[in-house]
C-alpha cells in the first residue's frame, strides 16, 4: 500500500475522513498538506471562498508561536471588515481531529494543529517510511540536471568550488528525495592554454610515476614550475629588450601545443586526455569523501566544435552579433540591456571562448538529457557571465532558457591549513580530519569506544565544513574558521552528530525491537502523565505543585517537538524553491535543540514499559529525521564519537 491508503487507515482510526485532496498536495506524504485540505475544506465553507483560494492563502509558519499555518484574510478576496471577520470565522471553526485552535491577530488567522492528532499520525509515518520521511513526489518524471564543483584541472581548487561541492550535492539530493531524476554533472575546466603549458612543462619536470601516485598535485606543480619559466623567460627578453621567440620560448611552444589540441593532432590529444582522465580518477575518489557520485564528468572539452559553429551561424542570423577587428562580439548595449555589457565570443584567430562553450554545452545538454530543469551552482563572481549567457540563449529563441536557474554564492575569506592555503579539496579534508582527530583524543574513555576513530573523525569533520557553509544565506560571505566550526557548543556540524549520537545510545540502552515501536500508545496522557495519576500520590502541597508544574512543561515540550518533526516534508519542498541549504540547516538545529530540551523532561530509561516504548518512539522518530535531513545536506550520521 501506498503512503494514501495508509493515510486513510489511519485516519479511519481516529475516527476522521480524509478530506478532499486539492490538487498539488500530498497529504499522504506530508501531515501539513492533509491540514491544508481540512483548512481548506472549512474555511470555502465558512467564508464562502472556493477551496483552492483557500489553500493557496495557506502560509507556512516559521515561527510556532504564531501556529502552524496562517491566513491572511486580504488573500481571500473577501470585502468588509476583515478584522471583525477573522474573529468571527475564528469561532466559527469546529475544533477536535485535526484542530487545536484558531487564532485571530488582526486580519490573520492564526492555526494550530492538535498535537494529540500530530503525536498519533506523523510518529508512526516516520518509524514506518524511515529513510522516506520527507520525501513528496512532487517532481515525479521531471529531470533535473545539477552542474557543480566544475574545478579546472592544474589549477587551484578554491573556495569557489568547496562552495559549489557542497550546495551542488544538497541540491541534487534534495531535488532525488523530492521525485526528481537528477543527473550529476562536474563541468571540468579542461581546455585552453593551460593544457600546452603542462604539456611543455611535463616534458621538463613531469613524473610519470608522480602523475600516476598524485596526479592532481603533480600536475599543478608542473603547471607552477611552467608558468615560473614564462615569467623568467618575459623579464630576460624585456632585460635584454629583444622580442621573445615565438617558437622556441615556453610560451611559444605552449601555444603551438594547444593549437595541436584543438586542430585534433592524435599525440597532443593522447597526452590531454592521459592528463584528464588521471586527474578525474582522482577527483573520484575524493568526492566520495563528500558522499558525492557524479553521473558525468564532463568538462569545456566536451564542447563539440560544430556546435560552436552552429551558435555562432545562429547568432550571426539574428543579427545579435557585431565584429571588431576580426573578432565577434555580443553588444547588449545595442539589444537594450545596457547592463549586461559586451561579451567576446570568437577571438580573431578563430579560436572560442568561456562563454561560446558554454552556449554550445547548455544546448547539447538540452537536446541529449530532456532536461526540465537544469540548475548552475557557481560562485556570484561569476553573476554577469551566467547572465549573459541566460540571455543569449534567450535572443536566440530557446524558450527552455526560463528553466535554467543559477545558484550563486558568496566568498569563504582565509582559508588555510597549517600546510599554508589551501590548494586541493583533499587538503582541505586531510586537515580536518586530523583537527577532530586531536579533538576526539581529548576524552580518552569515549574514544576508547570508537570503533573506526579515523573514519568517524573524517565523518565529523566533513560534517563541520560543511555545516559552516551552508549555515547562513547562499549569498553571504563567511570566515573560514577552524576552531569554531569543530566546536560541539554552538550550532554546528559536531553537534548535530553529538544528537545524532546520543540519540542512537538511547536506542542502544533500551534495545526495543524497531516493529514494537508501533504499537506504542502515543497519546500525550501515556507520554506525560495526568493529573490523576498525580493526584493519587498524596503528594504534599509544595511536592504536588511541583509535579503539575513538570507535568505541564513535559507537555509543552513534547508539543512543541512533534510539531517540529511534522514540518520536515514542508521544509524540504520550501528549500527546493529558495535553493537555500540554510532552510535545511536551520530546521535541523531548531529539531536538536527542542530533542534535547524536551529529553530533559522526558527520561526514557527506568520508565515503565508503556511509557518508555512510547518515548522511545517519540525519539526514534526524531533520529530518524535528523538522520534524513543529515543525509539530504550530504553528511553521513555517526552512531557512536
Ligand atoms: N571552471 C569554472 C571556474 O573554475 C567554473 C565553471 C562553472 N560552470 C559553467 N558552466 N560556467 O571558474
Amino acid at each position: 500500500t501506498g503512503p494514501n491508503e495508509e493515510l486513510s487507515a489511519r485516519l479511519a482510526k481516529l475516527n476522521l475522513e480524509a478530506p478532499e485532496s486539492i490538487e498539488g498536495s500530498y497529504p499522504g506524504y506530508n501531515v501539513v498538506d492533509l491540514c491544508r485540505n481540512f483548512i481548506a475544506g472549512q474555511l470555502s465553507k465558512l467564508a464562502g471562498v472556493d477551496k483552492k483560494i483557500v489553500y493557496e492563502s495557506l502560509e507556512w509558519s516559521i515561527v510556532l508561536e504564531k501556529g502552524d499555518l496562517i491566513v491572511p484574510l486580504p488573500r481571500l478576496r473577501l470585502k468588509g471588515d476583515l478584522e471583525q471577520m477573522a474573529k468571527d470565522l475564528a469561532e466559527k471553526f469546529e475544533l477536535g481531529g485535526y484542530l487545536d485552535r484558531v487564532v485571530p491577530v488582526g486580519k490573520f488567522l492564526q492555526f494550530f494543529f492538535s498535537p494529540k492528532f500530530l503525536l498519533d499520525t506523523v510518529t508512526v509515518d516516520v518509524l514506518k517510511r524511515g529513510t522516506e520521511y520527507g520525501s513528496t513526489p512532487l517532481g515525479e518524471g521531471k529531470t533535473v540536471l545539477v552542474e557543480f564543483s566544475s574545478p579546472n584541472i592544474a589549477k587551484p581548487f578554491h573556495a569557489g568550488h568547496l562552495r559549489s561541492t557542497i550546495i551542488g550535492g544538497f541540491l541534487s539530493n534534495l531535488y532525488e528525495r523530492l521525485g526528481w531524476k537528477v543527473i550529476r554533472m562536474n563541468y571540468l575546466g579542461d581546455w585552453g592554454k593551460q593544457f600546452g603549458l603542462l604539456a611543455v612543462g611535463f616534458r621538463k619536470y613531469g613524473s610519470d610515476e608522480e602523475l600516476a601516485n598524485n596526479p592532481i598535485q603533480h600536475l599543478f606543480q608542473v603547471y607552477v614550475k611552467v608558468n615560473q619559466d614564462i615569467a623568467f623567460e618575459k623579464e630576460e627578453s624585456e632585460k635584454a629588450g629583444v622580442p621573445l621567440d615565438e617558437t622556441s620560448s615556453t610560451d611559444g611552444q605552449a601555444r603551438a601545443f594547444f593549437k595541436k589540441m584543438e586542430d585534433g593532432d592524435e599525440e597532443a590529444q593522447k597526452l590531454w586526455k592521459k592528463f584528464r582522465d588521471l586527474s578525474i580518477k582522482r577527483y573520484v575518489d575524493t568526492y566520495a569523501r563528500l558522499n558525492i557520485k557524479y553521473d558525468i564528468y564532463s568538462g569545456e572539452s566536451q564542447v563539440s566544435q560544430d556546435t560552436i559553429v552552429e551558435v555562432t551561424e545562429e547568432l550571426k542570423e539574428k543579427n545579435l552579433i557585431n565584429e571588431d577587428k576580426g573578432a565577434l562580439l555580443v553588444d547588449f548595449k545595442k539589444l537594450g540591456k545596457k547592463k549586461l555589457g559586451k561579451v567576446l565570443v570568437q577571438k580573431s584567430d578563430g579560436t572560442s571562448l568561456y562563454v561560446t562553450r558554454d552556449l554550445g554545452a547548455a544546448i547539447e545538454r538540452k537536446n541529449t538529457y530532456k532536461f526540465d530543469k537544469m540548475i548552475y551552482v557557481i560562485a556570484s563572481q561569476q553573476d554577469l557571465h551566467t547572465k549573459q549567457f541566460f540571455t543569449i540563449l534567450q535572443l536566440l529563441g530557446y524558450d527552455w532558457a526560463k528553466d535554467l536557474v543559477h545558484v550563486n554564492f558568496g566568498m569563504v575569506l582565509g582559508m588555510s591549513t597549517r600546510r599554508g592555503t589551501v590548494v586541493f579539496l583533499d587538503d582541505i579534508l586531510e586537515a580536518v580530519q586530523e583537527k577532530m582527530l586531536d579533538i576526539m583524543k581529548q576524552n580518552k574513555e569515549k574514544f576508547a569506544q570508537v570503533e573506526d576513530p579515523k573514519q568517524v573523525a573524517d565523518q565529523v569533520g566533513i560534517s563541520a565544513v560543511m555545516i559552516q557553509d551552508m549555515q547562513a544565506k547562499r549569498i553571504n560571505n563567511y570566515e573560514f574558521g577552524w576552531d569554531r566550526m569543530l566546536s560541539s557548543e554552538g550550532d554546528t556540524g559536531p553537534y548535530l552528530q553529538y544528537a545524532h549520537s546520543r540519540l542512537r545510545s538511547i536506542e542502544r540502552n533500551c534495545n526495543v525491537p524497531p516493529e514494537d515501536l508501533l504499537t506504542a500508545n502515543m497519546s500525550m496522557d501515556n507520554l506525560c502523565g495526568t493529573e490523576e495519576d498525580i493526584k493519587k500520590q498524596n503528594l504534599s502541597e509544595e511536592d504536588y505543585e511541583r509535579q503539575i508544574r513538570n507535568l505541564h512543561l513535559r507537555v509543552e515540550k513534547t508539543t512543541a517537538l512533534i510539531r517540529i518533526m511534522a514540518s520536515y516534508p514542508d521544509t524540504l519542498r520550501y528549500a527546493s524553491k529558495n535553493y537555500e541549504p540554510s532552510t535545511v540547516v536551520t530546521y535541523l538545529f531548531k529539531l536538536t535543540h527542542q530533542f534535547s530540551s524536551t529529553y530533559k523532561y522526558l527520561r526514557v530509561m527506568g520508565e515503565p514499559q508503556e511509557v518508555l516504548l512510547a518515548r522511545l518512539a517519540l525519539f526514534s522518530a526524531v533520529r530518524q529525521i535528523l538522520n534524513n535531513g543529515m543525509k539530504v545536506l550530504g553528511i553521513t550520521p555517526v552512531d557512536r564519537m
